[in-house]
């Protein structure tokens, strides 16, 4: 399988340029630029490399460098924005500061003739965030495409293989974008579109059957897309040594804990333990209102049973675990800020004895887990369901979180998310649920005053969950869901519709 090597120079678009190159059905990785060497980029055999842009400047001696005998390989190089200047300055060019240089937003950009630019015309608009600029390029490099302002805003060594672009490329605004990162991993590094989720099953299958061979294999099931897949994934390979756990722990949606065991118990047949916690949970979570704390005492609790279920068990080979490439990305970043603490991340039993680790999703975006997942034949609606949070409704009830409040939110939840799908709206937002505030207000109901809760309604529509819009959903919709809602759920007497969008509101509302 061909593949390409994003190397990471802490540019915001890492994640975004492996996309686009696996979109074209190209394997790509991102390594961090201090992870690995020119030595080993060879022995890995990369048929490309995507420098990425990062926010320095590369006379900042603390800015990321990197050991120039990349240049020599003899592989392709696309350098972006930073990445661009860094490729310059190693092979001797100048680069300079200037407020003049500086461009943002979309730039017209004037391309010449070059098989990076095949197909596009001489004249399109790109996207550019910079100061610095590349005012000389180096021996060997000729200027490829301007912008008013920048007098370099692509360059290359053609003997070399040697591009870089000033602009950013991955990003929808540069309207050819897509096509120049294509013409440079197919027309420049000469890659072939083998990457495909039926040859991800197909490799991994075989992989592991090998790898796992006569190992008792352990596996903890949380009913989300990701370990589900990993859990299916892990079947057709090893059978009856892979055991899984699934934990429920009493904060699942309506129905939910049931479906999990249905559909990869029985349906496929996966060696599965539910184990039915609720009571440890929320006698844990008994007087606890700040969503941290909940957060932390859940994800706790889950390693927590888990283990007392694996050491019955015995003695486990190997552990594995759901984790995807966005999981590993954020937690391996430790400098940002903590929003939310995410259950499912980085949590690890540390009393089981095992000797090792397996991940076998964790180069897949989420979009690719479930093309491996429908390869897998696992159900449709499996596989698209809405993320959900490992803290499930616990993060969903404002306040004490109480089997009675729990009970309430989960038929509220049920409710409008039937109406939704009766509207025929289940794609119009990317998640829906409702919410059990902690307000309590004064109502009538007959001819008598009631004092109960607020449900929240909330939709939203998003791409990746950073950012998110409220989702317009249709009044009538929300109606019927606000009217079913107060009539058939007792301690429900007003319904609200929850119109922030993120920022400055996150999703979930703790
Ligand atoms: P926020 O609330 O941070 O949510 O805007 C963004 C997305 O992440 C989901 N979410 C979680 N997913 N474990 C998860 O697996 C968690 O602890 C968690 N918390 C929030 C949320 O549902 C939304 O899709």
């Amino acid at each position: 399988m061909d593949k390409i090597l994003v190397l990471d120079f802490g540019g915001q678009y890492n994640q975004l340029i492996a996309r686009r190159v696996r979109a074209e059905h190209v394997y790509a990785e991102i390594k961090p630029f201090n992870k690995i060497t020119p030595l080993e980029i060879k022995e890995e055999g990369y048929k490309g490399i995507i420098f990425t842009g990062g926010p320095n400047s590369v006379y900042d001696p603390s800015s990321p460098h990197y050991d120039p005998a990349v240049l020599d390989l003899g592989i392709p190089i696309l350098g972006i924005c930073y990445g661009a200047q860094l490729i310059a300055w190693m092979a001797g060019g100048e680069i300079a500061s200037a407020e003049m240089g500086s461009e943002y937003g979309k730039i017209t950009l004037y391309t010449s003739n070059n098989i990076l630019f095949d197909g596009i015309p001489s004249e399109s608009i790109c996207w550019m965030s910079h100061n610095d600029f590349i005012k000389t390029p180096p021996e060997g490099f000729s200027v490829i495409a301007h912008t008013d302002k920048c007098p370099c805003a692509a360059m290359c060594d053609e003997s070399r293989k040697l591009y870089g672009v000033q602009f950013h490329p991955e990003v929808t605004h540069t309207v050819y974008g897509k096509q120049m990162l294509r013409n440079f991993i197919f027309s420049i590094c000469g890659c072939k579109a083998d990457w495909k989720a039926e040859n991800f099953v197909e490799n991994s299958i075989e992989y592991y059957k090998a790898r796992l061979a006569g190992k008792k294999v352990l596996l903890a099931l949380s009913g989300g897309v990701d370990s589900s897949v990993a859990a299916v994934l892990l079947n057709r390979a090893i059978g009856e040594n892979l055991i899984c756990v699934f934990v429920d722990h009493g904060l699942l949606r309506k129905g939910e804990g049931d479906y999990v065991e249905n559909t990869l118990g029985r349906q496929f047949g996966i060696n599965l333990i539910r184990v039915n916690a609720e009571e440890r949970f929320l006698s844990k979570l008994s007087g606890v209102i700040d969503p941290e704390k909940k957060r932390k005492i859940i994800g706790e609790e889950f390693i927590r049973v888990f283990e007392d279920e694996a050491k019955k068990l015995g003695k486990i080979d190997v552990l594995v675990q759901g984790t995807i490439y966005p999981d590993v990305i954020e937690s391996g970043k430790g400098d940002s800020a903590v929003i939310k603490s995410h259950h499912n991340v980085g949590g690890l039993p540390d009393v089981i004895a095992f000797e090792e680790i397996v991940e076998p999703l964790r180069d897949l975006f989420k979009d690719e887990v479930r093309q491996v997942g429908i390869q897998l034949g696992i159900p449709h609606e499996l596989v698209w369901r809405q993320p959900f949070p490992g803290p499930g409704l616990a993060v969903r009830i404002i306040g004490e979180v109480t089997k009675e409040k729990l009970d309430i939110l989960r038929e509220s939840d049920a409710i409008f998310r039937e109406e939704i799908v009766k509207a025929g709206l289940e794609n119009a937002a990317s998640q829906y649920f409702a919410v059990l505030t902690n307000l309590q207000s004064v109502g009538v109901m007959g001819d008598a005053r009631t004092y109960g809760y607020t449900i929240a309604l909330r939709a939203v529509t998003t791409d990746d969950f950073m950012t998110a819009e409220w989702t317009r959903l249709p009044h009538d919709v929300l109606e019927k869901a606000s009217s079913r809602i107060t009539n058939e759920i007792k301690g429900i007497n007003r319904v609200v519709y929850d119109i922030t969008s993120k920022p400055p509101a996150t999703v979930e509302w703790e």
